[in-house]
């Protein structure tokens, strides 16, 4: 424990800040409304060791346990925020605001109890960027994953995919097609890492927008003298995004492997998806929080420290956009809900006060977005409570192949719970958050459904408004290859080899 953990906000589980944790091996939650994807009902949660050991009514007990009454309330599984971005180094900032430990107080105090970061290659090696992200991630507080960016190909690449895969957990590969000259791929390279991710059964993702595009787009706002950070928005505009979103869904198809888009923040882009999942291909698309519930507006503020705070790549799309992701979010066309949580602060963010194109990418997220989900999905009525776990947990852990044990509440699931009051009120801002961050793009944001109580790994870490995490409780959580993605894969390969035979045949009797 050293005092950078001091933080007045987080209550220090292992001692030395004064507040001791709430936690017991034994917990059991009487009277809720269990809700899980597929069904929900009034039952009791036993837990014990970390583990939820029984789900159904009036479990008895006896005295040497913790019990929480949440009649009248909701228990879930924790969200699981499948994109994040903790203490990375990035666009000239040593690293985010947030580190591993502040980055999951924040998600704790907020219902999230599982998260999966994104590991940089360090020198081009996948193995150094894991080591690097396995010492930072050691100060964890919660569950966490890793997916793995893929920014140059040769055969040391190949290989360290597959020792990523069957030796460290990994499943899932990152792609950039934008950020021109730091981490973009072209073509070429996601052809060759598509196929290598096929064969390992590892899910390709990719960050879709087109980086020679944007590169272009930016040198023409500079030209016309648009320096300040609504620049940002205007060089890179939703058709971008949409091409990009388009060519990898077909790159993907030619390969026949399944492909992720992380952060769909237009239609063009969304609308892309629709149309491929209508034929039967496997795409799945991640909305970000920022892009469903806000637009652009902010990004014309005239003071810079607020304009700024919205950058992020692609863009916070201008009104309209964020209606239509939710609507796609509610019927199906989109599967699960993220943060991109790349959290800079207001110096960090000054970087681009002269040039939009330094103002370091991201936003916040990883605290509010089980808040402004229910707020935006369920109060409004466009999604049930067990759409509303499903998007924010099961189908995370489904694509990334650790259900149930995480995205459940089932007995042998892990104890990864929270309470919800749909009649209680929560309010945001940055000077009550828990991210080191000094600002909040949901600044003074009110809204209906609290998370009032956050366990994890089976210790109760957020109840009464107070925080009690212990750096070094969170578990690295392997994932293992082949999700439900990929099965019929080898079959739909099979019917593609064999309309290709008869041709073959042709060319070889006429040799
Ligand atoms: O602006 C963003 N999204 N920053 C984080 C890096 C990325 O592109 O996901
Ligand atoms: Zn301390
Ligand atoms: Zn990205
Ligand atoms: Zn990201």
């Amino acid at each position: 424990p050293t005092n950078q953990f001091c933080d007045a906000r987080i209550g220090y589980g292992d001692s030395g800040c004064g507040v001791s944790g709430a936690s017991s091996s034994k917990i059991l939650i009487k009277g809720g409304t269990v809700v899980n994807a597929h069904h929900q009902e009034i039952a009791d949660v036993y837990v014990e060791d970390g583990i939820i050991v029984a789900v159904r009514p009036n479990i008895k007990v006896g005295d040497d346990i913790t019990v929480l009454d949440a009649t009248g309330k909701f228990v879930m599984p924790g969200g699981i925020d499948p994109h994040t971005h903790l203490e990375m180094e990035f666009m000239g900032i040593d690293q985010t605001i947030d580190d591993f430990f502040s980055g999951q107080a924040a998600a704790l105090a907020g219902g999230t109890t599982m998260h999966i970061d994104f590991v940089i290659p360090v020198g081009g090696s996948l193995t150094a960027g894991f080591e690097a992200y396995e010492k930072k991630a050691k100060k964890s507080a919660m569950d966490y994953g890793f997916h793995v960016a893929i920014t140059k190909w040769d055969d040391t690449v190949s290989k360290e995919m597959e020792i990523m895969v069957n030796e460290k957990g990994i499943n899932s590969f990152k792609f950039f097609m934008a950020y021109k000259g730091i981490l973009m791929v072209n073509d070429e390279l996601l052809l060759e890492g598509f196929k290598k991710c096929k064969s390992l059964g590892a899910l390709a993702m990719v960050h879709a927008e087109n980086g020679d595009a944007v590169f272009e787009g930016q040198k023409r706002m500079i030209e016309l003298g648009i320096t300040g950070p609504e620049g940002h928005a205007l060089s890179r505009p939703a058709v971008l995004e949409g091409e990009a979103t388009a060519r990898a869904i077909r790159l993907a198809a030619f390969v026949n492997t399944p492909l992720y888009v992380v952060h769909v923040m237009s239609i063009d882009a969304m609308e892309e998806i629709a149309k491929a999942r209508k034929s039967g291909q496997k795409v799945i698309g991640e909305p970000v929080v920022s892009g469903l519930v806000l637009d652009d507006s902010g990004l014309w503020d005239t003071d810079f420290v607020t304009a700024a705070k919205y950058v992020m790549s692609p863009p916070i799309r201008a009104a309209g956009h964020d209606k239509a992701l939710q609507a796609a979010l509610s019927r199906g066309i989109l599967q699960l809900v993220g943060t991109d949580h790349c959290a800079f602060n207001s110096t960090q963010k000054s970087l681009g006060i002269d040039d939009f194109r330094k103002i370091p990418n991201g936003v916040n997220g990883i605290e509010e977005r089980m808040h402004l989900v229910w707020d935006t999905m369920v109060e409004s009525g466009q999604i049930s409570v067990s759409d509303y776990v499903r998007i924010t947990s099961t189908e995370c852990a489904r694509i990334f192949n650790i259900y149930p044990r995480k995205g459940a509440i089932l007995a042998g699931s892990d104890a990864d719970i929270i309470i919800l009051n749909p009649n209680s009120s929560f309010e945001i801002s940055a000077n009550t958050h828990h991210s080191r961050t000094d600002t909040n793009i949901y600044e003074g944001r009110r809204g209906k459904g609290k998370v009032e109580v956050t366990i994890a790994g089976g210790r109760i870490v957020w109840v009464n408004n107070e925080l009690t995490v212990t750096p070094g409780s969170g578990k690295y959580v392997k994932m293992p290859p082949f999700s439900y993605l990929f099965e019929g894969i080898d079959k739909t390969d099979a019917i593609y080899l064999s309309s290709l035979r008869a041709p073959a045949k042709r060319y070889r009797s006429t040799e």
